[in-house]
């Protein structure tokens, strides 16, 4: 079957368009995705789609993006867009056109992306490839205020479809400084650009994080989103949902019978969600100023990665389908009372230490960081679920910065045997463990009790491990490809719902809130390299339980 769009618009185009150079067989297409792309002319319209039936291609479309000149569009939007391109993933007529105040033209843009391509893609570039794909890219120059810069957007959009066969479907991608995402859209409204077309053209958009700073501006937000696009055709991006492990959760959970029945309080002990950097914060200390841990990812990345792991199986896997269920879980986490905040959640700023055998400034000392802040660079929290399915077992998450590694994973901690039969041996049998690993080392462990060679009966913890790179052998993609591919095809089940932004913010602002009328922190209480204070040990030893070692 074929997948439709989720804003109704036809997922294959009609025939009769230009067509593309395409691979026609297995090997043109491994030649092809290893970048030797090969001209050889094809009737096949959307070949990888309708020939080979391999991937999905989507509809000839333009990609707007707002905030072309900065950071985030070059780091990850634009070499993304490059992977997709060059392993035939983008469509043919493909044009990418960049929105930004410097006064650049063609080629002068077109320049800057191909030294970010050498810096930023992830895979070699070649010059066959590349200059493709910059063929594709024209400059837009306007501010964000002006609306003439809009005006001459529309119009030069209208062209575009004409010259290079766009179809009029348009994907705008806001990756500008959250505090213009409103006048974007505004302007974007004001010059009818929401508009889908008779004739069939799509038109959708994409919202970075930060969405909102708290619960209220989120809520402006999404009312200001909403004044001018349709809940379907916006796509809030939480770039945790594309990473292939946290994808790969959803099929380990409801692609296999063996794991979903122990998936409950009855078997689960406790979660553990960790999201440790070993990074400070960069150069962006007037960003995480106003930011911390909590908003930067607790309240995203952190809250994502929970709902993921508690909820029900969806009935299918449709947007709305899977949206539904993480929400019931966002929801089903009540708000928590100062006195809650006070003892479950642990908030820390990182002090001068070293990380990588690398000395490392303190927190306080960072470019553009207050040395007096109180901005936490580390939040551990304690969260139940009051549903039946997860009554009474405690979620634990925690996430840092200048943390002693970059290691993510959600790890599942299943409940002691009911009678301990081998009690003569000389260790404590270690827990049952289910620990998915996003990264890095993306793969999944399963720790139980091992008989030890030999005349006794000595129990031991032994791991079976499944690793990603080993099984597969290919690289897993970047999250921005899997999700920039799925917007443009009109999949949302991997971005956010107004509603589920909401929840996860109705989580979230308490605590930060609570924070502002407690005595100000011993900040820093951690020491850049350790795994932050002892309170968030301490937050786990009140249980008797303990930060799995990672
Ligand atoms: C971003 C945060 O959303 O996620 C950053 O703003 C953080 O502060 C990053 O470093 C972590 O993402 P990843 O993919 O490197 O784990």
């Amino acid at each position: 079957m074929e997948p439709a769009s989720a804003d109704g618009a036809p997922a294959s185009p009609p025939a009769g368009r230009p067509v593309r150079d395409v691979p026609r067989t297995i090997r043109d297409l491994r030649l092809a995705r290893d970048g030797k792309r090969k001209a050889a002319p094809s009737k096949l319209d959307n070949p990888l789609r309708e020939g080979l039936r391999l991937e999905r291609v989507p509809d000839p479309a333009s990609l707007v993006l707002f905030g072309a000149t900065g950071d985030l569009a070059h780091r990850k939007v634009v070499p993304a867009l490059y992977q997709l391109w060059r392993t035939n993933l983008l469509p043919h007529e493909f044009m990418l056109v960049a929105v930004g105040r410097r006064a650049y033209d063609d080629l002068t843009f077109q320049a800057e992306i191909g030294k970010t391509l050498e810096s930023y893609s992830r895979v070699p570039v070649e010059t066959g490839p590349k200059a493709e794909f910059l063929s594709r890219i024209t400059y837009h120059q306007g501010d964000f205020a002006d609306p003439d810069a809009f005006d001459r957007l529309s119009v030069r959009l209208d062209a575009i479809d004409e010259e290079r066969g766009t179809r009029g479907n348009r994907l705008f991608y806001l990756a500008t400084q959250s505090s213009a995402f409103t006048e974007v859209i505004a302007q974007l409204g004001r010059v009818g650009l929401d508009h889908e077309t008779h004739g069939g053209g799509w038109r959708r958009i994409v919202i970075e994080k930060p969405f909102g700073r708290d619960l209220d501006s989120a809520i402006r937000l999404n009312r200001e989103v909403l004044k001018v696009f349709r809940e379907k055709q916006v796509y809030r991006i939480d770039h945790y949902l594309g990473k292939e492990t946290v994808r790969n959760l959803l099929v380990f959970r409801f692609g296999n019978g063996i794991f979903e029945p122990l998936w409950n309080r009855r078997y689960v002990d406790h979660v553990q969600i960790t999201v440790a950097e070993s990074l400070g914060i960069e150069n962006r200390g007037a960003f995480y100023e106003e930011t911390g841990a909590s908003r930067d990812v607790l309240q995203n990345h952190l809250m994502q990665l929970l709902a993921l792991v508690a909820m029900e199986p969806p009935a299918t896997f449709e947007a709305d389908a899977l949206r539904d269920e993480k929400v019931k879980v966002l929801r089903a986490l009540s708000p928590m009372t100062p006195d809650e905040i006070r003892s479950d959640i642990v908030r820390g700023q990182y002090g001068p230490g070293w990380v990588a055998a690398q000395q490392v400034p303190g927190y306080r000392a960072e470019p553009e960081v207050d040395p007096a802040s109180e901005t936490e660079t580390f939040v551990a929290a304690r969260f139940e679920i009051d549903d039946w399915r997860w009554a009474g077992v405690p979620f634990y998450v925690r996430t840092g910065k200048r943390l002693p590694k970059r290691s993510s994973e959600i790890a599942i901690q299943f409940r002691p045997v009911p009678h301990r039969l081998f009690k003569d041996s000389s260790e404590d049998p270690e827990p049952n463990l289910l620990a998915l690993r996003i990264q890095p080392d993306e793969g999944i462990l399963l720790r139980f009790g091992a008989k030890v060679p030999g005349l006794g009966l000595d129990v031991r913890a032994v791991n079976m491990d499944f690793t990603y790179g080993s099984a597969f052998n290919v690289d897993s993609p970047d999250a921005y490809e899997t999700l920039i591919l799925d917007a443009l095809l009109g999949d949302a089940s991997l971005f956010t719902r107004a509603d589920e932004v909401e929840e996860a913010w109705s989580i979230v602002t308490p605590i930060i809130d609570a924070w502002i009328d407690m005595p100000a922190p011993a900040f820093p209480d951690y020491e850049a390299g350790s795994w932050g204070p002892e309170a968030a040990d301490e937050l786990l030893a009140r249980d008797g339980r303990r930060w799995r070692r990672i």
